[in-house]
């Protein structure tokens, strides 16, 4: 198709988009974003390393000459992290966005956005980027087309998403498909060109509409707020698609486990942002673990369907990793730094002189810090100024983009249409004090009570203060996209379905890997040394470790953990395992003040889980 959109400006579909109805839609956005050209991204290397030689053009990536193929990206300094405050579920009805999110009537939002975006892409490219979340084909996944006036976003989903012309066959000539509009704002006038390399807006909007399942983004080119395939659409758009298909979209990653006899698990475990799911999902058995094997299917995002047979099924939706630097080296999470050395995207990590890449955590490889560095707003950086004013050299937000074939820890089945069976959900918060390193729920329903009153500490991974203990249900209170009370009553639902079909539900487990001393350092060494719990996990779920009852839940006994090549006595483990009964009183209160915000639709079941809980804690 060749038709003008306005003056100047035609839309030249290529042949292999053959569905009238992204056409026109193309067309629309076109003639109100009123881009100066169209580039229709065909998913192709070629296309990749044009755009990415664009950018370097732009000053936007420097090329990293000791990391083939691997760029780095310094954002404006406003532009570094999700912005909740600006992220909106614009259902018909406020009661649907529910307490948690910020809502606008839908047609109030699109009386505000419009004007925003009539002409913000002026003088920019708009990139037609096709995506599937999860493998083509598969019954488990879907697909997108957003539209972005950022080559950022463009090079960015085509390592995080299966990215290209594959899409328009599985979208045919009527197929479904997400919309999704992005741009960076801040128009250019005539013949102008970008001051920055990062040019983003003060204005932000991320916004959602669950009934029509469309993403509008406006301000932002970064992360979360911009890739829109990943929060957006993989947990926003997809929770409510869940919710009305019967299945469930979270904030997981997913694992495969073998012991040495060769029997496989899956594991799928939400923690909040920057809480360690890419680590746990890349974990390296320690040595006394000899035969154990740990595989990477996801990251960050599970899609579970529920089979004929009463299993839960799932796949990783994204094809990349979008994952925290600071804090990963080789001893806390070695396939992480093997999956960095090539064809990489990072943003907002610090220049060494020879061109690397740096951020904090990496001297623990390197034996000491660097002498000097460029930090990540371009500014000098060396171990003196960093004790003088606390200077970061990378932001703590800092990210590596990295397609999930760099991985070795891959796992075999991640890019399986069919998805992998799930035998443990794991929920773990990062709290300091109060919660313990690992429970289990005795069932569905006091699982889904612990994942419902989950707490943890914010990260730097979305705007706002940092460290303060905040309700994060199922770590999805950002990207719920509806209302948190049907939510809880949608998995409810979902156990209750599996149960009446006689089938096996994965069993529930909490964990907090973040517990401090007096001295405010972890108690748990954490990473690899998650196995331990890993493992007990699996001794649960063959029936071969005893437990412990708590009031919250079952715990491990001390010896039903194996220690060797580890130094923890029972008094460490007595410290980040105890229920500290005044803590606990004080928890509830909170747990209690969690729902009376959501007291619209909170499912009863709930409420009588913490009666029972507070009359165990009472014992
Ligand atoms: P998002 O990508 O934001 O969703 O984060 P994530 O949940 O994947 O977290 P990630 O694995 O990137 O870890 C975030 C931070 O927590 C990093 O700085 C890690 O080094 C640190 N971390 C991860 N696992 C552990 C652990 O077991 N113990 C401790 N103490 N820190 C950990
Ligand atoms: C998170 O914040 O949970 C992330 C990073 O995984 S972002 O893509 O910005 O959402
Ligand atoms: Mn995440």
């Amino acid at each position: 198709m060749n038709a003008p959109v306005m003056q100047g400006l035609t839309l030249q579909a290529p042949d292999y988009v053959k569905n009238p109805k992204l056409i026109a839609w193309v067309a629309e956005m076109a003639a109100l974003c009123k881009p100066a050209k169209i580039h229709w991204c065909d998913g192709s290397q070629a296309e990749y390393d044009a755009l990415c030689q664009e950018l370097v053009d732009a000053g936007t990536f420097k090329p990293l000459a000791k990391r083939p193929g691997s760029f780095l990206a310094w954002t404006d300094p406003s532009d570094v992290a999700r912005v909740e405050d600006r992220t909106y579920i614009c259902s018909a009805k406020k009661e649907d966005a529910g307490p948690t999110n910020n809502w606008m009537e839908p047609a109030e939002m699109r009386a505000t956005l419009n004007p925003l975006f009539d002409g913000c892409m002026a003088g920019r490219t708009m990139f037609v980027v096709p995506f599937s979340m999860g493998p083509l084909g598969s019954p488990i996944a879907h697909v997108g087309i957003e539209l972005s006036d950022s080559p950022y976003v463009a090079v960015n989903m085509k390592i995080m998403t299966r990215m290209g012309k594959a899409v328009y066959d599985v979208i045919g000539t009527d197929g479904e498909f997400v919309p999704c509009v992005h741009t960076i704002g801040a128009p250019l006038a005539a013949g102008e060109k970008d001051e920055t390399t990062w040019p983003c807006s003060k204005t932000k909007y991320i916004v959602h509409y669950p009934e029509t399942r469309e993403i509008w983004s406006y301000g932002s080119g970064y992360g979360g707020n911009a890739l829109l395939g990943k929060k957006c659409f993989a947990l926003r758009i997809a929770s409510t698609m869940g919710r009305d298909q019967g299945w469930l979209a979270e904030h997981m990653l997913i694992l495969g486990v073998t012991n040495p006899e060769g029997k496989k698990y899956h594991v799928a475990a939400a923690f909040p942002s920057a809480c360690g799911k890419t680590n746990f999902s890349m974990l390296v058995p320690p040595k006394a673990f000899d035969g154990w094997k740990v595989t990477t299917i996801g990251d960050d995002i599970a899609w579970i369907k529920p089979q004929a047979d009463g299993s839960l099924r799932a796949i990783n939706p994204e094809a990349g990793y979008f994952g925290v630097a600071p804090g990963t080296n080789m001893l806390t999470n070695p396939n992480c730094m093997l999956s960095l050395d090539k064809n990489v995207i990072f943003t907002n990590v610090a220049l060494t002189d020879d061109g690397d890449v740096w951020w904090e955590g990496m001297e623990k490889d390197q034996g000491k810090l660097p002498d000097h560095l460029i930090d990540w707003q371009g500014k000098d950086w060396t171990p003196q100024i960093a004790k003088e004013t606390g200077a970061k050299a990378a932001h703590p937000n800092a990210r590596f983009t990295v397609a999930a074939t760099n991985n070795p820890a891959l796992d075999e089945a991640w890019d399986d249409q069919k998805g992998v069976k799930i035998d443990a959900i794991i929920f773990g918060g990062r709290r300091s004090t109060t919660v313990p390193l690992v429970t289990e729920a005795r069932n569905w329903t006091e699982g889904v009570y612990m994942a419902a009153t989950m707490g943890s500490e914010t990260t730097a991974a979305a705007f706002g203060a940092q460290g303060v203990v905040r309700r994060d249900p199922f770590a999805m209170l950002p990207f719920a996209g509806y209302n948190m009370s049907d939510y809880f009553q949608h998995w409810l639902d979902m156990g209750a379905k599996i149960e009446a079909q006689g089938a096996a539900l994965p069993k529930i487990f909490t964990t907090n890997w973040f517990r401090k001393n007096a001295e405010g350092k972890f108690v748990w060494p954490g990473y690899g040394e998650n196995m331990r719990v890993l493992k007990w996990m699996i001794d649960r779920l063959e029936g071969q470790a005893q437990g412990e009852e708590t009031a919250f839940g079952v715990a491990p006994q001390y010896a039903e953990i194996n220690w060797n090549g580890l130094d923890f006595n029972a008094e460490q483990f007595a410290s980040v395992t105890n229920i500290d009964k005044a803590a606990w009183a004080e928890e509830m209160k909170l747990h209690g003040e969690h729902f009376d915000k959501l007291a619209y639709n909170l499912p009863k079941a709930l409420l009588d889980t913490k009666a029972q809980l507070e009359e165990r804690l009472a014992a």
